[in-house]
């Protein structure tokens, strides 16, 4: 076991815990951003820089302090190491560089993208960006690509986390996509834009951190935080069936896996009930899920709904095979 204090706290965690994970172990607020490290997913991290940390003092046996900030999903705790975060001006001040060349390629298109209200850039963006961008040159741009009849790619907006790279190479059987030349070239795209049609390549829309990777089958239907996402179960041969289905009055909207309060999926869902189960008596529905209250999702004070409402009696009369009484449109809710 090993001691570490991050940012004033003290924990102790296994050897071989990287600082992200220990972070996470106290806790969200204290965690650092991460844009390409997934912890559900071997090799991710390393890409994007946004969870740096400063590393005070190294260890008990070799106090001196790590002489540049260094990637937390990457480097492993020591017993004695002292980490800064959030407490760390100079942390901050190098966060915002990141996050201001992270932001040189990718649009500013927010009202018009599918991922506004959860995007992880958008919102690394809202805490470290600046308001007026320095850069005076031309952005990349490239055509939108359909990857398979369901997932949209918008190259334009990709950051390079190789998130959805591992996922396909991970949990499908068979990639067909990757990150295609290197440096200011590189993008990411399937060989000869082939489909990616196995079961479970739904999921890189999960993982994608931003909107570069969108669900064709939700795409402009609706700004995320008008739709009440709630958990769902149902029989599944493929994958747990656990996920979040997303509604607008007694529509499901789309379908996603459930994520947790670092943003990541809990699970990984199959293509059928991510693209195929749009229907209420699909699904059994188990209540609202506990959304961030950071989260502009929860801006209407949605988590604070506890007792059955109007919607959630309909969609138990739905799931009890009743029909419905007739719909005022004063009262949906
Ligand atoms: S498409 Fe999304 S998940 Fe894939 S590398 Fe780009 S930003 Fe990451
Ligand atoms: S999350 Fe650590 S480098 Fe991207």
């Amino acid at each position: 076991m090993a001691k570490v204090t991050i940012d004033d706290i003290e924990i102790e965690v296994p050897d071989g815990t990287t600082i992200l994970q220990a972070a996470r172990m106290i806790g969200a607020d204290v965690a650092p951003p991460a844009m390409c490290y997934y912890s559900k997913l071997a090799t991710t991290g390393g890409y994007c820089r946004t969870c740096i940390v400063k590393v005070e003092q190294g260890s008990t046996k070799d106090p001196r302090p790590m002489p540049k900030p260094v990637p937390s999903c990457r480097t492993t705790v020591m017993d004695g190491m002292v980490v800064r975060n959030n407490t760390s001006p100079e942390i901050q001040e190098a966060r915002a560089g990141i996050v201001e060349f992270l932001l040189i390629n990718h649009p500013l298109d927010c009202p018009v993208c599918d991922q506004a209200g959860e995007c992880d850039l958008q919102n690394l963006g809202y805490k470290h960006g600046a308001e007026a961008t320095r850069y005076e040159f031309d952005r990349r741009t490239f055509e939108q690509i359909d990857i398979g009849e369901n997932i949209k790619l918008h190259m334009n907006r990709c950051i390079l986390c190789y998130r959805c790279v591992k996922t396909c190479e991970q949990i499908t059987d068979g990639r067909v996509h990757g990150v295609l030349n290197r440096g200011d070239h590189a993008e990411i795209s399937t060989y000869i834009e082939q489909a990616i049609d196995n079961d479970f390549s739904g999921n890189v829309i999960d993982v994608c951190p931003v909107g570069a990777l969108t669900d064709k089958t939700f795409r402009f239907k609706s700004r995320v935080w008008f739709t009440k996402p709630m958990d769902a179960h149902r029989d599944c041969d493929k994958c747990e069936g656990k996920v979040a289905v997303w509604m607008k009055g007694n529509e499901i909207l789309r379908v996603t896996g459930r994520k947790d309060e670092f943003g990541e999926v809990e699970s990984f869902i199959c293509n059928t009930c991510r693209f195929e189960k749009k229907s209420v008596s699909d699904w059994t529905i188990e209540g609202p899920r506990k959304i961030n209250k950071k989260s502009v999702i929860s801006a209407n004070h949605y988590e604070e709904t506890k007792k059955p409402t109007y919607l959630y009696d309909r969609v138990q009369l739905l799931n009890d095979g009743k029909k419905l009484p007739e719909v005022n449109s004063k009262d949906n809710g």
